[in-house]
């Protein structure tokens, strides 16, 4: 097989959770450039039916989007069934993308993402999206792929995965240290757990054929202030965020056999930032 053939995902039905949020849709275009079918798997039915449609004008291809809340493993379980009705197969690629973005009140004095107000609720919340889906649809899809003999497991992870977040980063001025945003402890643990996720997943189902490694990206560029790009850029060697649509071809190697030797790993891409 050519070098370039092992890129190419044709035959192959990729599922992407939290598919219609930012990166989701890089994954979906990578997977779709490289001729796989893609089905993913969101919350948001309003961003379902948009991915689904900008799919359709650019590359004239269908997506299958599904309303699935991976912290549900009924609804995993009933996916799974309308996917093989659809393809009359299971997914060999799952890419373990989907996340919570926490939101706080603004407004209230006590500020909810410190670790000391952290509520266990919002710890739990977060834990079941990032931690626990990947876990159900790992289990759920590596099962088929393990008695199918073959597939590929991703976890998106995170450079904060590796590194602790550098909490200057989110400081405001003009605010006391009590009322400062910080990056919540459950990034961190989520974005750690997935790695050790994935040297389980690696070594379970090694023998079956079924490769899972993490991809832990830099933050992406998304109209950030100046105040915050001076101060994160300070800390990559690269000096910049990454571009949206930079981290494709890392997916679609991660998903293709062009890694067909690559198990456990985590691939770090981020500008540097982990190794300073
Ligand atoms: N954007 C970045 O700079 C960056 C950097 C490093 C890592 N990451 C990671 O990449 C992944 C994607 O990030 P993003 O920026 O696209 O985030 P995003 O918030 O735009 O997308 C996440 C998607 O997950 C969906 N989701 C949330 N709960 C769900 C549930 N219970 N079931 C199914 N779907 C659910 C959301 O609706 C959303 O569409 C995340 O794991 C994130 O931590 C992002």
């Amino acid at each position: 097989m050519s070098v370039m053939e092992k890129f190419n995902l044709k035959d192959n039905l990729a599922i992407v959770t939290g598919g219609a949020g930012l990166l989701g849709k890089q994954h979906i275009e990578a997977l779709l450039e490289a001729n796989a079918d893609v089905v993913l798997f969101d919350i948001n039915e309003k961003a379902l039916e948009e991915v689904k449609i900008f799919f359709m004008q650019k590359y004239d291809k269908d997506v299958m989007a599904l309303k699935v809340d991976i912290t549900k493993e009924d609804e995993i379980l009933e996916a799974k069934e309308k996917i093989f009705k659809k393809f009359n197969k299971y997914a060999n690629i799952l890419i373990n993308n989907a996340a919570i973005d926490p939101k706080f009140e603004k407004e209230s004095k006590v500020n909810k993402s410190r670790l000391e107000n952290f509520e266990l609720n919002q710890w739990n919340l977060e834990i079941s999206v990032g931690l626990s889906g990947a876990m159900l649809c790992s289990k759920i899809f590596g099962v088929e792929m393990a008695k199918n003999g073959k597939g590929v497991i991703l976890n998106i992870a995170s450079d904060l995965g590796v590194i602790a977040p550098d909490q200057r980063l989110y400081k405001k001025e003009g605010l006391i240290d009590s009322e400062q945003n910080v990056k919540p402890v459950t990034y961190s643990v989520i974005k750690h757990g997935l790695i050790g996720l994935t040297k389980y997943i690696a070594t379970y189902w090694a023998d079956r054929g079924v490769r899972c490694n993490a991809f832990a990206p830099g933050g992406v560029f998304n109209n950030h202030s100046d105040e915050f790009l001076e101060k994160i850029t300070n800390l990559i060697p690269m000096k910049r965020m990454a571009n949206i649509d930079e981290y494709k071809a890392s997916i679609l190697f991660l998903c293709s056999d062009a890694s067909s030797y690559m198990n456990g790993a985590t691939l770090n891409m981020d500008g540097g930032r982990s190794v300073w």
